[in-house]
């Protein structure tokens, strides 16, 4: 991010993880943030927190209200909040599990980009978290997995929509990130050390991600730096998704 660039920046999901490292960064570099997410997210300096879901179409309206009256405009929107609690195959994922990724994971952002647009200006930016695993499919997690791959497509039809008002759109497709909720599953598990090592394996660079490296990332497609870069989902994996063996496997 260059030292004068100092854009106004909506984040979903900031209470913790990644969209928390987004929100620090941007915050850290003198941006205007505004974070949401269902949790109220903790206090953070120069930045605005308010508690909501971004399916509701009330909560929406309240942070495009907050960042218009507070900021008289918007820059960034990063939509980084997501479902991850339906898993299941085919046969037996619950339906109300599958509705709800697909509202969290592809309608909402599309609502939030919707309701932002008026108030991005030419040279503003959209940053969508997808995930490898919308690049690929993953056995007993087909909502997680359909959802990840419409946001990615998504991404590119909003590039295109968006493109005649100067706005851009891009997607960050990570691979496992060392996140609060994934090292305490790791913790949790029977042999903790070796669902490390086997999550860590998945990565041709044989480790994990940490949220900052996908903050620098989604800070660097959101700059004036990217200015040429639109409708792309770039890879932030390790590897993963180099090779068709790493990326056949269970995450
Ligand atoms: N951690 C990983 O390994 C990984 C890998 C690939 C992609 N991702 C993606 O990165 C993004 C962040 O993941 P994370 O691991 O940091 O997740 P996380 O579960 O640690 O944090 C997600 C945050 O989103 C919030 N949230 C969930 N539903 C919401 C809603 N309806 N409205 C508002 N806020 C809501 C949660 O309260 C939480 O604070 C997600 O889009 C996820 O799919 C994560």
């Amino acid at each position: 991010m260059t030292t004068d660039w100092t854009p106004r920046v909506l984040v979903t999901g900031a209470a913790q993880g990644i969209g928390r490292a987004i929100a620090e960064l941007f915050a850290s570099r003198g941006a205007r943030t505004l974070l949401l997410d269902l949790n109220l997210p903790a206090p953070l300096e120069k930045a605005l927190c308010l508690q909501g879901d971004v399916t509701s179409a009330a909560d929406i309206g309240r942070a495009v209200q907050t960042a218009g009256e507070q900021w008289g405009g918007l820059d960034v929107l990063v939509n980084n909040a997501a479902y991850q609690g339906a898993s299941g195959s085919l046969m037996d994922v619950p339906d109300d599990g599958w509705q709800r990724a697909l509202d969290v994971n592809l309608t909402a952002p599309l609502r939030l980009s919707r309701a932002c647009v008026p108030l991005m200006p030419p040279g503003s930016a959209v940053v969508n978290v997808a995930s490898v695993q919308g690049l690929f499919a993953e056995q007993n997690n087909v909502a997680y997995t359909s959802s990840k791959a419409g946001l990615i497509n998504l991404t590119r039809s909003m590039c295109l929509d968006l493109a005649p008002r100067g706005i851009r759109v891009n997607a960050v497709a990570p691979g496992a990130i060392a996140t609060e909720d994934l090292l305490k599953s790791v913790g949790e598990s029977s042999n903790p050390e070796q669902t490390r090592r086997d999550y860590e394996d998945l990565h041709a660079l044989r480790r994990l991600g940490t949220p900052q490296e996908v903050a620098e990332l989604v800070s660097f497609l959101a700059s004036p730096a990217a200015a040429f870069i639109t409708g792309v989902t770039v890879p932030i994996d390790g590897g993963m998704t180099a090779s068709f063996m790493m990326a056949g496997r269970p995450v």
